[in-house]
């Protein structure tokens, strides 16, 4: 399994994503693609992405009815992503639902990981809003390993509890961690942060990278610089 650094393409549209992906020429960074430019294009510029050669990682964050899950994990295994998520708090059977979904013809299908909980939801927040009440710690490690008895193949997670989570579900689960900022660069709106060696030391198999990268004056020497760090 790869380690990579993955690109958050947070852009809005069609244009501003491939004026961004033109700078770097003959490099195919493996790219995210979100909620805002997924809703704002459609399925269109997964297929045009793809076509430019980049892998794709879908963070689209899944979470219905199992049957719901599994015929919309359906269509998006036959755009070729090659990482997507869910919510682990749609529990096991949309898990499972959604892996037969992807699960193509010829027994293939894109990486499956799970969201535990929102690095936006704090204790205080999960205690009131949500009634429960275990320490938060407790409860994302929980839902690691949920996922991974449902056969997910790994978990979105601060960088911070990407050790934690190869202690629990074991060194092949794997870990995509964004929360990352070079030394000397803004955090902006990000409270826990890593960076990229950080992120290697503690074993984090992919990092997302979103504004150190789009918003550097120079993405293609940022990428670079976050290749170098994290991959070495
Ligand atoms: O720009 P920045 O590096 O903060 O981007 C991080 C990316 O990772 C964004 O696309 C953000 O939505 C995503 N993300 C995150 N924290 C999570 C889950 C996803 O920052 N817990």
């Amino acid at each position: 399994m790869g380690r990579d650094v993955i690109v958050a393409c947070d852009f809005s549209s069609a244009e501003e994503v491939f004026a961004f992906l033109d700078k770097f020429e003959g490099k195919k960074p493996f790219v995210k693609i979100g909620m805002e430019l997924f809703y704002a294009e459609g399925p269109a510029i997964v297929k045009e992405i793809k076509k430019r050669g980049h892998k794709i990682f879908l963070d689209l964050k899944l979470h219905d009815i199992p049957n719901t899950v599994k015929k919309a994990m359906a269509v998006l295994s036959k755009l070729d992503v090659d990482m997507c998520n869910l919510h682990a708090a749609g529990a096991t059977q949309m898990m499972q639902g959604a892996i037969e979904g992807l699960t193509r013809e010829d027994g293939t299908r894109p990486i499956l990981i799970a969201v535990t909980q929102l690095t936006s939801t704090d204790q205080e927040t999960m205690e009131r809003d949500l009634l429960i009440k275990e320490p938060i710690d407790k409860v994302v490690m929980h839902y690691a390993l949920t996922a991974k008895n449902a056969g997910l193949d790994g978990v979105v997670c601060s960088p911070l509890e990407a050790g934690k989570v190869h202690e629990t579900c074991g060194k092949d689960f794997i870990t995509v961690t964004p929360g990352v900022r070079f030394a000397d660069g803004d955090i902006g709106d990000q409270k826990r942060v890593m960076t990229p060696a950080q992120a290697k030391e503690i074993g984090s198999d992919y990092i997302v990278v979103g504004r150190p990268i789009t918003a550097s004056a120079d993405p293609v020497a940022a990428y670079e610089r976050c290749v170098r760090e994290f991959i070495g």
